[in-house]
């Protein structure tokens, strides 16, 4: 499987939100990956539907909304009419999973669901079926720039033996220096932050990204 990147753009200049993802989307990135937070699932609080309609306008690229919020179900429509592609919730805020992610489909967008670094597989065992991508957390969901947590890479790989043909997203930490062993271990849809919005030439660092996990450098 090829590896899709996906900028987080909490990382990104938000004043030039606009110029940000474009650059993103010129750089070479496959999805545009948009962190929101409600200040209660997370301690963080970050952007709502109104803001995902205007990244819709920067880019074509599909948008991959990561739903860091209690009662998912509440809001999922809004954002779905925002232009979201991918609308991802996390196994630990929905009382009725199997019904969201139904829900999710229906509105006609890919859907996605994620475990903090402590949920076990479990969690998402009996809706395999029902979801398009499982969205594995490599730090504790809330902010940027925190430390990648390794001991998450033998849950990719279980995850993987489990669904060989499903997307398996992770998030948080991941750079150009540990992005090889995320993809060994079977994730193909890679999520970067400060692994690319810190770095000055974004291009440049996805190229290397890209280079990193097939192994060539
Ligand atoms: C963390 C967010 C991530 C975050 C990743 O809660 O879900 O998407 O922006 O940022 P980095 O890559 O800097 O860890
Ligand atoms: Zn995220």
């Amino acid at each position: 499987m090829k590896p899709l990147i996906a900028p987080s753009i909490l990382s990104a200049d938000f004043g030039r939100l606009a110029d940000e993802v474009g650059a993103a989307a010129r750089a070479g990135a496959d999805l545009i990956h948009v962190d929101v937070m409600d200040g209660h699932f997370v301690p963080n609080l970050t952007i709502g539907p109104p803001v995902v309609r205007a990244i819709r306008r920067a880019t074509e690229l599909p948008l991959d909304v990561h739903l860091m919020i209690e009662e998912p179900e509440r809001s999922v429509e809004d954002f779905v009419k925002a232009g979201a592609s991918t609308i991802t919730v996390h196994a630990e805020a929905c009382r009725h999973l199997h019904g969201i992610l139904q829900r999710i489909r229906a509105l006609g967008v890919r859907a996605s669901v994620a475990l903090n670094p402590a949920t076990p597989l479990e969690a998402v065992r009996h809706v395999l079926g029902d979801l398009d991508m499982v969205l594995l957390m490599t730090v504790n969901p809330g902010f940027g720039g925190q430390a990648f947590i390794r001991s998450v890479l033998p849950k990719i790989r279980a995850l993987r033996d489990l669904a060989p043909a499903l997307d398996i997203e992770v998030d948080g930490g991941i750079k150009t220096d540990n992005v090889d062993q995320v993809v060994a271990a079977g994730a193909n849809v890679i999520v970067s932050g400060s692994g690319i919005f810190e770095t000055p030439d974004y291009a440049a660092t996805i190229a290397a990204m890209r280079r990193r996990a097939a192994g060539a450098d």
